[in-house]
């Protein structure tokens, strides 16, 4: 499926939800389930500002993430991206990109449901892994069999986000934009509900 540029523009329903609720709009999912291209449409859509985990614990170190791994071990890198979190405290509306092990501990899972609305971007097990693949930029599939890796991870995952999900978007025959597009349906309407 080709991932195409997402349109830049305010859309009516993008202001309405930036009217209506200070909730952030918070990306979970694996790996490939094209977060941070999402989250980047996000942002142009709404005009609210974005930000990454990852690329905040990136700057936190002066490393990639690879390096962080390499240097100092997955351990020091989850501690920090906890502390990204708490960072990151609710008050403003804004776009978070999270990193596909955030759900891994509980206090993280805590931390997001106080930041907004929580969204799984998933694909199947196929596409993402194909999407990953793309780039070899993926400390923990540094593996001898990176695809059964994944897909132990996989597995492993989807409960937990599952678990915090607000809602579940199915990424795998979409674009980004078109991703950007059932995340504003859903979250207005889910924003229009609870009112
Ligand atoms: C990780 C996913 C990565 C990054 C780190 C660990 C994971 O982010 O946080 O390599 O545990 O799944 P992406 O989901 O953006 O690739």
């Amino acid at each position: 499926m080709p991932y195409k540029r997402c349109r830049s523009f305010h859309c009516p329903s993008s202001i309405a939800y930036y009217l209506m609720t200070p909730r952030s709009i918070v990306l979970i999912g694996m790996m490939g389930a094209g977060k941070s291209s999402v989250g980047r449409c996000l942002q142009r859509r709404t005009g609210l500002a974005r930000f990454d985990t990852d690329e905040i614990v990136s700057s936190k170190f002066g490393l990639s993430i690879s390096e962080i791994f390499s240097t100092h071990g997955e351990g020091r890198f989850r501690e920090v991206e906890t502390q990204v979190l708490v960072e990151l405290t609710a008050g403003e509306a804004t776009i978070i990109v999270t990193g596909g092990g955030i759900v891994l501990r509980e206090e993280n899972v805590d931390l997001l449901k106080q930041l907004g609305t929580i969204v799984w971007l998933d694909a199947d097990e196929e596409t993402l892994f194909e999407r990953v693949s793309r780039r070899s930029n993926r400390p923990l599939l540094q593996t001898e069999d990176p695809r059964t890796t994944f897909s132990e991870m996989s597995r492993a995952r989807a409960p937990l986000y599952a678990k915090v999900a607000d809602i579940r978007v199915d990424t795998s025959a979409l674009t980004h934009d078109e991703v950007a597009d059932v995340i504003l349906r859903n979250v207005e309407e889910l924003v229009t509900t609870r009112k």
